[in-house]
């Protein structure tokens, strides 16, 4: 996390997967967002790898068709002129080990031309089985060594990792060829402003962190909600489902934001023990528990506005017998002094009746309704804080005033800030921060091996548990729905219901 900002370092950003959509969508777009906002050096160029015949004028000629065919990046605009004069393509597979030895020459090749100083960031825009052949060819061809001079850093997209001992496998192959501060475990998820703020609002006011404990609050909820479906990724997402997909590194991420402890500093190690911590305080139940406090669910068909939408067994590249999750919902607690015997609700899924991100932190309620004998409305109040992190993000309390008249009759209120309404939002894709922070070697909002690692001992327990035959499989719930019946029973059985999203 940066407190200034400054321009980042000289060096080379080497793209593995430069032709592919993560690249053109989100990657190149936050990059030229970052050349608008001055915060890369003179002495930089971007190094896409692919295995497609291009040179790099081709290669240049592809991105800026892509771009305008995207809409995502406005090619007339002196950054992306500024840019596209500095980007080369290099031909090469990833399992070949003399394409790595090429590279190491073209990086000294650029690191001549650009004066970049050695420094070179390699991302893994790949799919994730590529992501153990690139590290280890990496580290044969000798381009992760740091002893000729310059920072060599690598950035792993998500998903990290399918199970506990997949994560684990990769984390071995990773350190065994990186130091950990050479390692930045993506989530692209942290790069997003009300993400960060939650930090910021915990620990730099006087009033929330007295109150953010298990004395004042009764439970917390973290949703994230999507109205859309699989669209294009069936096949993918057939084998993944909802809680790969989303538990262990967005929702995860939030919890530990939420639950953490104030670190010493910000300084990245600090923080990422006090989250990691959080992670490993989450009860891990037994197959029971949790059949208990966790719930799936799958969409059925069903209407979005006025359109109708297919259900997800209908949806292409799907079985048609498909048992695959689109929705899950759990209930966590997280043993420690802070919050022990505080509920954390967490929710995700597909097809939803709206897109919404949000933290729900109800507070306890007043110990008794003062007014209950005078005529009128005197129901306890609630006070929910409501953190809200896509769309509209912002903050808003829930509170109760007395409504005007002679009645003493209460009504919940809401106080809300909102970004938008405060701040100019510059154009993001999420991924700004996150590369910035790479080029400066700042690792605050980056995974470490542990905080993944103790993220999966608390599911696998889940995913074992699913795979039990005698396990219900996951319920149907209408498409623009709130969900399925079982995440409300979820709660409900607790004397709770969750939040509106939105
Ligand atoms: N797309 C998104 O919006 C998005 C968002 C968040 C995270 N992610 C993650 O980002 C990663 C990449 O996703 P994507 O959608 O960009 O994938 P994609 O469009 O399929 O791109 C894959 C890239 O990898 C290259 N590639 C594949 N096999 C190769 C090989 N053996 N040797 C050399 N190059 C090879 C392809 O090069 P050629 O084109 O030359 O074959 C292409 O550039 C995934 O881990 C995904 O989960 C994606």
């Amino acid at each position: 996390m940066t407190i200034e900002t400054k321009k980042a370092p000289p060096s080379t950003l080497v793209i593995f997967g430069g032709t592919g959509d993560l690249t053109k969508r989100l990657l190149l777009p936050a990059v030229v967002n970052l050349a608008r906002a001055k915060l890369l050096p003179e002495k930089f160029a971007v190094l896409g790898v692919g295995r497609r015949d291009y040179s790099s004028e081709e290669f240049r000629a592809e991105l800026t068709r892509s771009a305008r065919e995207i809409g995502s990046i406005d090619t007339k605009s002196p950054a992306w002129r500024w840019l596209a004069g500095r980007i080369d393509y290099h031909k090469g597979d990833f399992d070949d080990p003399a394409a790595f030895r090429r590279l190491g020459e073209a990086l000294e090749t650029i690191a001549r031309r650009h004066r970049t100083e050695r420094n070179v960031l390699f991302y893994l825009a790949t799919a994730p089985e590529a992501f153990p052949v690139i590290i280890e060819n990496l580290g044969a061809a000798g381009l992760t060594d740091e002893k000729a001079g310059g920072w060599r850093r690598v950035v792993i997209e998500k998903p990290f990792g399918t199970d506990l001992d997949s994560a684990r496998a990769l984390n071995r192959k990773i350190l065994g060829i990186l130091e950990e501060r050479q390692a930045f475990r993506i989530d692209h998820y942290l790069g997003k402003e009300t993400v960060q703020n939650i930090m910021m609002l915990r620990f730099s006011n006087g009033i929330f962190e007295p109150l953010w404990n298990r004395d004042h609050i009764d439970h917390v909820q973290i949703s994230v909600a999507e109205t859309v479906g699989v669209e294009t990724r069936g096949k993918l997402y057939d084998k993944v489902g909802a809680l790969r997909d989303m538990v262990p590194n967005h929702l995860f991420q939030v919890l530990a934001l939420i639950a953490m402890e104030a670190p010493a500093s910000f300084d990245a190690d600090a923080v990422r023990t006090e989250k990691a911590k959080v992670l490993q305080a989450v009860r891990s139940y037994d197959c029971e528990g949790c059949l208990d406090n966790v719930v799936r669910g799958q969409y059925r068909a069903g209407r979005i506005g006025r359109q109708a939408m297919p259900g997800y067994r209908g949806e292409p590249d799907v079985s048609a017998r498909s048992r695959t999750e689109t929705y899950v919902a759990m209930k966590l607690l997280v043993d420690d002094w802070r919050w022990a015997g505080v509920p954390f609700y967490l929710r995700t899924g597909k097809r939803l009746a709206a897109k919404s991100s949000q933290v729900a932190i109800q507070f306890k309620q007043a110990p008794l309704a003062l007014f209950r004998d005078l005529p009128g409305d005197h129901r306890m109040v609630r006070n929910f804080l409501v953190l809200q992190i896509q769309p509209d993000e912002g903050v808003s309390l829930q509170f109760g005033v007395k409504v005007p008249g002679p009645a003493m009759t209460v009504e919940e209120v809401n106080l809300d800030f909102s970004y938008r309404d405060r701040f100019a939002m510059p154009p993001s894709t999420g991924y700004e921060t996150l590369i910035y922070d790479c080029m400066r070697g700042d690792a605050t909002l980056f995974q470490r091996a542990d905080f993944v690692e103790s993220g999966w001992r608390v599911l696998q327990p889940m995913l074992d548990a699913w795979r039990d035959p005698r396990a219900p499989g996951p319920a149907g719930y209408a498409a623009g729905g709130e969900g399925p019946k079982v995440a409300d029973q979820l709660l409900a059985r607790d004397g709770r219901t969750w939040h509106t999203l939105g």
